[in-house]
């Protein structure tokens, strides 16, 4: 087992994320003997808590996330948990925190490690990263920090922002978390495209007609009005988790698993990534927002949303690579809120080929990330007592006991952070390149809203989106698998 020394400092101790993620997932870690006796977490928000009243939040999410808890087990974690209120643009409040932050060090022979976790709301990073490096908030020992999404609100404010965190903080030791990485199934996709002689030997765009991505939500913006309306589906779901799919889907084969070999395997790929010019945003690109029901509101009417918006709750679209294994192949997606259903799956679109039988089903392969996690290959084989070719799914699924074995995507990460595997984070040329591309729809679309012209396609909640998304493919002969 592992210990690893640390004081972690988490800006947003009191908010959502900390409480229903950060605070169950690293006691899971806790448990497993990952984290222990060396650590101290100083949970920071400008609530005036006492350490006390934190300890007794961190107790409750846990106690609200887990069955069956051992009382004395969880008492002892939460006895390494501190308050210390705190106002993100009071320089004083850093000098606070940081002699808090030795003493707990001293008290826990932390060995200068620090970990710093942004966890509040993201326009706060850049001046939280600039005051750590003024008033010197790093330690003698290894320093990290994590950052949550969104990084950014375009490629300009994304750099602005990696320029104040990097004036403390190495690349190496900057996590942007994208918790999709942290998923089972996305997990997946390198060893089963890379150890498959079947999958891999057809990853190609001789064999494969298209790739099709769908992250559908069934809820809609619920309380979160005020940010979704200034980001909008593309900014809020395909700038991070589908662009993050989208590589490792595409992605030549690194030459080993260490995290540099992975990174530079992506940077090669998406130098490759087509940027879409307006008129290709036009053609290949359907945005959409919901309309009300008897019970919900239409977007337009939710809580802290402009009723003239035009932000979208809904986006399909294309990308494509110049290089790669999959080079020229379309990988459409969409993402939306209040779909049919909860659904994040990919499809693997295989050509058909000349056969003797005449006519066949395609023969696909499709990755369920959510609600449930599987891989499934679509076969035909032959009618039992009548002529013709029937279809069957092959498919490898979990078992209950092993998914209740899975990990929460956020304590896996959590513990790549502590064990300095960056693997399943984002790096900024990545990123970087993942804002060209949105930028450039941004940019389209805006200009399109200017000129009075912006086509905003309304959909019904609870059904598929908008139906102009099945007139994004190529050719005719393309069509949504996920129907
Ligand atoms: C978040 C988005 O990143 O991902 C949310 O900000 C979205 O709008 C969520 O609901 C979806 O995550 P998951 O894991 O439920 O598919």
């Amino acid at each position: 087992m592992k210990n690893i020394p640390v004081i972690m400092i988490i800006f947003g101790g009191s908010g959502d994320l900390a409480h229903r993620k950060l605070y169950p997932s690293l006691f899971n870690l806790y448990e497993q003997g990952l984290i222990h006796d060396n650590f101290a977490v100083i949970g920071t928000a400008r609530r005036p808590w006492s350490h006390e009243y934190l300890r007794e939040q961190v107790s409750d999410a846990i106690h609200e996330t887990h069955d069956q808890v051992d009382e004395n087990e969880v008492k002892a974690f939460a006895s390494h948990f501190y308050y210390q209120s705190h106002d993100v643009t009071n320089v004083e409040h850093y000098v606070t925190l940081k002699k808090l932050a030795q003493e707990l060090d001293d008290r826990y022979s932390a060995q200068g490690n620090r970990l710093f976790y942004m966890a509040m709301a993201p326009r706060f990073f850049g001046t939280i990263a600039t005051h750590i490096n003024d008033q010197h908030l790093t330690g003698s020992g290894f320093n990290r920090i994590v950052v949550e999404k969104p990084f950014g609100h375009d490629l300009a404010s994304a750099e602005q922002l990696n320029k104040e965190i990097t004036a403390s903080f190495d690349e190496n030791d900057i996590f942007r978390i994208d918790h999709y990485l942290g998923k089972e199934m996305i997990q997946n996709i390198m060893p089963m495209r890379f150890t498959n002689p079947l999958i891999k030997n057809i990853w190609s765009g001789e064999y494969i007609k298209n790739i099709q991505i769908t992250l559908a939500e069934r809820l809609g913006v619920e309380a979160r009005g005020g940010y979704y309306d200034t980001s909008g589906a593309l900014r809020d779901m395909v700038q991070n988790h589908i662009f993050q799919i989208i590589t490792l889907l595409a992605m030549p084969e690194p030459k080993d698993l260490s995290s540099d070999s992975v990174h530079q395997a992506k940077q090669e790929l998406l130098k490759s990534l087509i940027i879409p010019t307006p008129e290709e945003v036009k053609k290949n690109f359907v945005r959409g927002q919901y309309l009300g029901s008897d019970t919900t509101f239409a977007y337009k009417k939710e809580p802290n949303v402009d009723p003239d918006s035009t932000t979208e709750t809904y986006v399909a679209g294309k990308a494509k690579f110049t290089s790669g294994p999959i080079a020229g192949v379309p990988i459409y997606f969409r993402t939306g809120k209040e779909f049919k259903e909860k659904k994040t799956r990919i499809d693997i679109v295989l050509k058909h080929i000349n056969n003797p039988y005449g006519q066949a089903h395609s023969n696909n392969i499709t990755i369920e990330v959510d609600p449930e996690s599987k891989i499934y290959i679509t076969v035909n084989g032959k009618k039992i007592d009548e002529p013709g070719i029937r279809r069957e799914d092959l498919t490898y699924v979990f078992s209950k006991e092993e998914m209740a074995k899975v990990p929460d995507g956020y304590e896996r990460l959590l513990h790549d952070v502590f064990v300095n595997d960056s693997t399943n984070f984002t790096h900024w040329s990545e990123l970087k390149r993942y804002w060209e591309f949105i930028d450039a729809v941004e940019d389209a679309w805006q200009k399109e809203n200017e000129a009075g012209n912006s086509e905003i396609a309304q959909y019904l909640p609870y059904r598929m989106g908008p139906k102009e998304a099945d007139n994004i493919f190529e050719s005719p002969t393309e069509h949504w698998i996920y129907e």
